[in-house]
Formats: C-alpha cells, structure tokens, sequence
C-alpha cells in the first residue's frame, strides 16, 4: 500500500498556525512551498531557501530581501517580509493562484490575442515601475511572470534583480545573467550595456511565446539561424508567420538588435496594437477549454532553466553601495494588502500562537473541495494548475499505470519520499529535463500533480502532456474532476 496522505501537510517550523501544504516551485536556491493558515485559510508563498547550498548564497538573499522591499506595484509579486532560523531563509510573498503565465500558453499555438495583450499590457506596468525605481529584473520569462485569482499578472522572483539607477546616476551592468533564449544580443556580444533595454528585449521574447507558442531562437547571435533569419526579416518563417501584423510590427520594434534603436517603453506603451480596443465578446480561441492544453503541439526552442546565466556571487561586491547609504524603508503597507494582516504579519513574526483551530478548517480538503461557498480556498484553487489530472483508478494502480507508462516512453524514473516519483529524460536539444510527479488523494480520487525540478518549462509541459495522453484510459474527464474556479 502506498499510505496516502490526504494532503501532506507540515506545520511551517516556527509557527504553529500555518501549514505548509504544497510545493509551489523548486530551484537551485530551494523551494516555494504554499503556507495555508489553519484558522482563516489564508494563503502566503513562502519561498525557502538553505543559505548553505552555495557560499555566495546569504549575500544573493540579503540582496533579494532588499530588493523586494523596495517594491509596492500591483503588477508584482508582493513581499510580505523575512525570516531566518539558522541557516534557512524564509521569505514571505503573495501567493498567486493563478499559477505561471506559462500554463496559458498552448505549445505551438500561444493565448488568444487579447488575453496577450492584456498580459502584455501588465507585465510593460510591472517593468515600468521597477524600472522608474531603478531595478532591473535580468530574467523576465513567462516562469517568472504569476497570476493571481483575477489573472493580474504578477512579476516574480527577484534572485537575480539588481540596482541600474542610483541618486539618478545610471550604472552600466557588465554581468551575464538570465535565460539565453530570453537575453538580449548585447548581453552576449557587449562588454557594458545598459539595464532597461534588456529587460524590455525578454518581454518581447515573452510576447512572441504568447503570440505563437514558442521561442524564437535558443540565443541571439550569429550561431543561431533563426536568429539571422529574424534579422533577415524573414517573416514568412515560424513563429512569425502565426503572428497578425500589428502585433508583429510592435514586436519588431522590440526585438531591435541595437539596444538604442529598441523601442522604449513609453513608445511601447503608444504602441498601435497594445492600445487597440479588442471587441468584447470576440476572442479567438487558440486554447482548448479548462485552459488545459491536450495539444501535442511542439515548442520548437528549448532551454534549460538551469542554463540560467546566473552570476550572482560577483554581483553584489560591486552593487553594494548602491543598498548601503539610503536603504528605502521597508514597505509599510502590510495594512493596505489586507484588511486583516495580523496572521501573515505573525507568521513573518514567528509569533507561534496556539488557539484550537476552527473546526471547520480542520476539515480535510476533499471536504472543503465540496461545500458550496468555499471557491475561494486556497487548496480548491491548486487544481486550477494544468499540469495535473485526476486519475479513475486507486492510488496503487495509478503508481504503477505511471511506472509503466514512464519505462514504455524510456523514461527514468525513481521512487521519491512519501507518494512522490521523480522522472528524468533529456529534452530534444539534449538538456536535462526532470520533473517530479506527486500523488494526492483528494475527494477519494487520485491527482497526479507534476512539478518540475530541472530543465526548461516549456519542454516539462509538452512531456506532461505525452504522458497524459499515455495514461489516457486512467484520466478522469475534467468536467467531473475540477470544481468550477
Ligand atoms: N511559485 C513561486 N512563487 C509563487 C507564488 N508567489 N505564488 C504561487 N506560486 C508560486
């Protein structure tokens, strides 16, 4: 027998009232895991991070912690504050349920236009704000871009975001970092380049994922043959051609080889396509219902998250000053985010208090799946995620339907603690891909919640969706299996 749990569920170590119910993301730095409160069923991301992984790594998260309190935009991820017990960083941020940006782009087809426009609209709000504060982000892609209940976009992770603008003085950035499919060329060929017009080069790349539903070059130089061709203004070519004409112009203003002929954002802003009125009612439906692609589409450029170009250890040194003399004070707004802060504020407080819980939330989650009322829990929510399906059958069978569909495919796959596999193949540009598939019993049905660890995202989406096809006779239909959200 596997001996599910219902959820696993784990109090946050210092704090009685909370659980941390769910991993939300894995990195090299740690993991994201969903912190539900006991009594109130707030909801709060906490992301974890052991300062022992990497010697670099308490300098990289003081300057996260910082950077994050600097920020207060609605188009970005909020900080609620830190915490440090020992070696281990706990930072508390907004949870956004929505999940990733990346969950509505269908492989090969991308989101209707409109639902891009208005994603896109948000994310040139988040980067205006971040930038009129002198923040770069240095890795804008969809895995970073979070949606909350009301599909406001979200940006997020600041682990690799640094100060450009200081007493309005503007520091050139020397430093290689990011995502290759998503930097800018200078980054590549130049030895200094200025910040912004880098950060507006990747919300281009992240434009032409949701236009088309894949990445135009693996990396802009002259190695790449797409990217040559892009120079070329070969449009007749994929992903350009899938693209209307307007969005099309806007995205070749973007993607301008030469950062100082690269469209602005404030020119992005008057741009003919982003202002267009999209008639109500009339969206063109590039997705298939639920939002849960079953395309077997392709994405055609690969990478791997964990070919990020991350150099965070030297990024400090030489940025320090820029924290040391007039550190802005810390966000205030605690009040303002809610009209009752006080379980989050204790939560970042580590206050344990240990009032009986409400019996209503000690019910289990399939219960709270059920009642009527309850769409806005957070668990009845983590289903709104599309790399997941219910399955018909038991917990074991549905184990072992995934073994042998994961050692038919010639996947590797391994046992993980608890009612975890973890599955590894490489992608078609031969990077390591792996992913971890966690099995959760919730109203007497089996989910299958795949998670990835390593390896690009885009991949990890077209993989999930050949195993599910795979395990086609055990998958509950939809309409049965996810509440209404
Ligand atoms: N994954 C990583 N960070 C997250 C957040 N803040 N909300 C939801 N999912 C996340």
């Amino acid at each position: 027998m596997l001996g599910l749990e219902v959820l696993r569920k784990m109090a946050v170590p210092f704090v009685e009232d909370w659980d941390l119910v769910q991993t939300l993301g894995e990195g090299a730095y740690g993991e994201v895991q969903l912190a539900v409160n006991r009594r109130t069923e707030e909801a709060v991301a906490v992301k974890i991070v052991d300062m022992k992984r990497a010697t670099d790594c308490p300098e990289n998260i003081k300057k996260e912690i910082c950077i994050n309190k600097m920020l207060n935009h609605t188009n970005i991820v909020k900080f609620y504050g830190h915490r440090r017990e020992g070696n281990i960083q706990y930072l508390f941020l907004e949870y956004c349920r929505g999940g990733e940006l990346f969950d509505r782009i269908e492989p090969d087809v991308g989101m209707p236009e409109q639902d891009a426009q208005k994603f896109f609209h948000q994310l040139i709000a988040g980067v205006e704000y971040l930038h009129s504060i002198g923040i770069t982000h240095r890795d804008i892609k969809p895995e970073n871009l979070l949606l909350d209940d009301r599909d406001q976009l979200k940006i997020s992770d600041f682990g690799l975001a640094t100060v450009f603008r200081h007493n309005a003085r503007e520091r050139l950035l020397n430093k290689m970092c990011g995502t290759l499919p998503y930097v800018a060329p200078e980054l590549i060929k130049r030895k200094d380049f200025h910040a912004e017009p880098v950060d507006v080069w990747s919300c281009g790349i992240v434009l032409t994922a949701m236009l088309a539903g894949e990445l135009p070059w693996d990396q802009p130089n002259e190695t790449c043959q797409e990217y040559c061709d892009w120079k070329e203004t070969k449009h007749y070519l994929t992903p350009w051609k899938k693209i209307e004409s307007t969005p099309l112009a806007l995205l070749c203003k973007i993607l301008t080889e030469s950062p100082s002929a690269r469209m602005t954002i404030p020119d992005i802003k008057k741009d003919r396509w982003l202002t267009k009125a999209f008639k109500k009612g009339v969206k063109r439906t590039r997705m298939s219902s639920g939002g849960a692609s079953e395309s077997s589409g392709i994405f055609s450029k690969h990478i791997r998250s964990d070919m990020d170009l991350s150099q965070k250890s030297s990024a400090y040194s030489d940025e320090k000053m820029a924290y040391s003399s007039t550190q802005p004070e810390p966000r205030t707004a605690l009040s303002s985010w809610d009209s009752n802060p006080s379980h989050i504020d204790k939560l970042v407080q580590g206050i344990s208090f240990s009032q009986p819980a409400c019996p209503e939330n000690m019910l289990l989650s399939s219960q709270l799946l059920g009642t009527p009322g309850s769409s806005q829990n957070p668990w009845q929510r983590l289903v709104k995620r599309m790399t997941r399906f219910f399955t018909k059958v038991d917990a074991e069978s549905s184990y072992s339907n995934l073994k042998d569909a994961c050692e038919k495919m010639g996947y590797a796959w391994k046992k993980g603690c608890a009612n975890q596999m973890t599955i590894s193949t490489t992608d078609r540009r031969n990077n390591k891909l792996i992913f971890k598939v966690n099995l959760v019993e919730m109203d007497e049905r089996i989910l299958l919640d795949f998670r990835l660890s390593k390896g690009d995202g885009l991949e990890f989406k077209r993989h999930f969706l050949k195993i599910k096809k795979k395990l086609d006779n055990i998958v509950a239909s939809q309409k049965v299996s996810l509440p209404a959200t």
